[in-house]
């Protein structure tokens, strides 16, 4: 695990944009899912600025996309696929046989899981997996507890991510079902690029750099990974 401390979010910004680049210009045709939430925006902002200066080579990139809730469309402001399409995809040049995400409204949720993983096989496995964390450890939607043998699957998320998540959407109920990769699917990804930030992530953080696989932290199945990368701001140091 390379852990690298940024003292400023623009630090925090730049260095994962280069992962992605870095990892781009090295295989034009990566595979890369990407995550929702907060901590990527600013991330998601660098690359929409990199990519206008032609600096991110994203024509032949295949995307997905982490999680979704259950029960949602892709135009819902809720929905996770319509948060990396807003904050990243549409400003990108890419064709939209290039993306797949998940279809939390699909009418058969276990044929969505399958045909998901499916699909990121045919792209060739995930090159790089990016991810934030959940306060309680969480990646993607892979609450504490769950299996880490598991694809893509469909879960029942903690009241802590449901209260969390519904702090930037007052007025919205938040599912109370989420679809995601499995901790395997995260686990099987050639390189992960980890965003920590923010204070509420401390322990979550502390637990993974115990480096001790622990179920009650999902993140710490990672600890063994040949290819972590971990952006944390600097005031968690
Ligand atoms: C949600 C997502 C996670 C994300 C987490 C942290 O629960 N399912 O994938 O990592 O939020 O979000 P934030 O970056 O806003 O702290």
């Amino acid at each position: 695990m390379q852990l690298v401390w940024c003292e400023t979010p623009a630090t925090f910004n730049a260095l994962a944009a280069d992962k992605v680049i870095s990892v781009l210009s090295h295989k034009p045709s990566a595979v890369i899912a990407l995550p929702t939430g907060q901590t990527p925006v600013g991330l998601y902002s660098e690359l929409r600025t990199r990519a206008a200066a032609r600096e991110l080579p994203v024509a032949d990139a295949r995307w997905f996309n982490l999680d979704e809730y259950v029960g949602l469309d892709g135009t819902h402001s809720l929905s996770y696929a319509k948060f990396v399409r807003t904050h990243l995809l549409d400003a990108l040049d890419v064709p939209e046989s290039h993306i797949r995400l998940l279809r939390g409204n699909a009418e058969d949720l276990q044929a969505e899981c399958h045909d998901y993983d499916e699909a990121i096989a045919r792209a060739g496995g995930l090159d790089l997996a990016i991810l934030g964390l959940g306060a309680n450890g969480h990646i993607a939607f892979n609450e504490p507890g769950s299996p880490w043998d598991s694809a893509t699957h469909v879960v029942s998320l903690s009241a802590l991510t449901r209260s969390v998540n519904a702090r930037l959407h007052p007025d919205a109920v938040i599912p109370e079902k989420g679809i995601t990769m499995g901790v395997a699917t995260l686990r099987a990804a050639r390189r992960i690029l980890l965003l920590v930030s923010g204070e509420s992530k401390r322990k979550a953080l502390q637990a993974l750099r115990r480096g001790i696989a622990d179920r009650a932290w999902p993140v710490t199945s990672l600890v063994d990974h040949p290819d972590l990368t971990v952006l944390s701001d600097a005031q968690l140091r």
